[in-house]
């Protein structure tokens, strides 16, 4: 049986999911065919993924190609407790999923949707693939594959594929030119600020924002910042990326130096400890906190609890104040969750439609293709991604160029020169 917060809640998440299904026309287009066709009859999938309106109508969708689906949170901040309502009363998919469920509740619906044996995961940080491996080895063998959804899983995948651990090939929707170049930089960038703004309420012009990690994530947070008017610092460990962000004219120095001048703190790494106590210590008064990578790691809120001598107290909803030995209080968002799904709504429906068009085309490959391949991560095959980048510019009634024949020639030719 499903756990949600409250059942009553569906009618207003049915509102939310059609509101989001208005932008998500890529999506809309896989479901209508698989309606037709079928190509999930019969499949059993467990999703762990964020709980919002649009992994509503990835979930709506594999239902309508015949799988039998159930659905757990992949974080515990992040579920809209009106769609679970709406999945579970409305759509048959029995969603396991509570806002703010501690860490006992949030594995109890893991294994509650590993209860139904599937023979598809799809993933959105590893915890699902990471349970099944570790406790519940025995249902291995009735999985034919699996998909991930964000880096921070890619990275785990690939270290148990490396490791010999990975029992099942697994396609790292990720990696798809038409999920991280959108879903990661220009989501990410929009959906963290829309956060941050929302729950602080505070003016970003003029404010001096650092911003930890210049991968996708990081670039449209950044750009995002500066585009409200923001001060832009870097912090950075990979020379490439931090190179990249100088030219791109962002200011660009290690984090014990930033840590004295930012306002505003922003950790998009995937890494841990990226704000640890040396940082905490060097801290402004009034400095404030936020996370947008997957795990609650990057920012030591160990340290920060201990530093806090002075007390906590939640100031505004997803704001808690730590007040320092020396009088200074840090403010920490979203209890340094990804800010984005716990302060707000994650990503706008636009760019997830791409992802999620990614990941139900990723999960039809899988299921026809699972025999010829081995317990590897795999990208997405390259038709597909073209596919729905392709889908996305119809959908938005924007036309391009084709090669000519000559042209075609040319591109695939080596003899010609000056
Ligand atoms: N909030 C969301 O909705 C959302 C969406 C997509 C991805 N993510 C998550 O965000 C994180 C980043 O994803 P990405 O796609 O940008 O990854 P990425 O690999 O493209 O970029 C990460 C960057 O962080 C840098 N980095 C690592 N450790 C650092 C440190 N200690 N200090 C400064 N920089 C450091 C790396 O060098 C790299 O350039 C991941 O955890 C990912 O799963 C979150």
């Amino acid at each position: 049986m499903a756990d949600i917060k409250d059942p009553t809640l569906a009618p207003a998440g049915r509102e939310r999911i059609e509101w989001a299904a208005g932008e998500m026309q890529v999506l809309a287009q896989i479901r209508e065919r698989f309606e037709k066709e079928k190509p999930l009859d019969g499949i059993r999938i467990a999703a762990c993924l964020h709980v919002t309106t649009e992994t509503a109508g990835l979930m709506e969708t594999l239902a309508a190609g015949g799988a039998e689906v159930l659905l757990a949170a992949s974080n515990p901040l992040s579920t809209q407790d009106d769609v679970a309502a709406a999945l579970t009363e409305q759509s048959g998919v029995e969603t396991f999923a509570i806002k703010g469920e501690d860490n006992d509740t949030y594995y109890k619906h893991i294994n509650a949707i590993l209860d139904l044996h599937p023979q598809v995961t799809m993933d959105d940080g590893a915890d699902l693939v990471h349970v099944l491996h570790t406790q519940r080895a025995e249902q291995l063998t009735d999985v034919l594959g699996g998909t991930e959804e964000t880096t921070t899983g890619v990275i785990r995948l690939r270290a148990m594929a490396a490791d010999g651990a990975l029992a099942y090939p697994i396609v790292s929707v990720n990696d798809a030119d038409t999920k991280h170049l959108f879903d990661n930089r220009f989501g990410t960038g929009q959906s963290t600020m829309d956060a941050i703004m929302r729950s602080t309420n505070r003016l970003i012009a003029g404010r001096t924002i650092v911003v930890c990690g210049y991968g996708m994530c990081g670039r449209g947070v950044a750009s995002r910042a500066r585009g409200l008017g923001a001060h832009v610092i870097v912090t950075e460990v990979d020379p490439t990326a931090a190179i990249e962000a100088v030219m791109e004219g962002y200011r660009v120095m290690p984090l014990r130096e930033a840590a004295r001048i930012g306002d505003l703190f922003i950790t998009v790494t995937g890494d841990t400890t990226v704000i640890g106590r040396e940082h905490l210590e060097l801290l402004k008064d009034g400095a404030i906190l936020a996370n947008s990578g997957h795990f609650d790691v990057e920012i030591d809120k160990v340290a920060l609890k201990e530093l806090g001598t002075g007390g906590v107290r939640r100031i505004r909803e997803f704001v808690d104040e730590y007040t320092m030995a020396d009088g200074r209080r840090i403010n920490l968002l979203g209890e340094g969750r990804l800010v984005n799904l716990a302060a707000a709504e994650g990503h706008p429906s636009a760019v997830m439609d791409m992802s999620f068009a990614n990941q139900a085309l990723s999960v039809e490959w899988m299921v026809k293709n699972h025999a010829s391949l081995d317990k590897q991560v795999y990208p997405v095959p390259v038709e597909i991604d073209r596919e729905v980048a392709r889908l996305k510019l119809r959908a938005m009634g924007i036309e391009i160029d084709t090669l000519t024949a000559e042209q075609d020639t040319y591109l695939h030719s080596w003899q010609q020169g000056t």
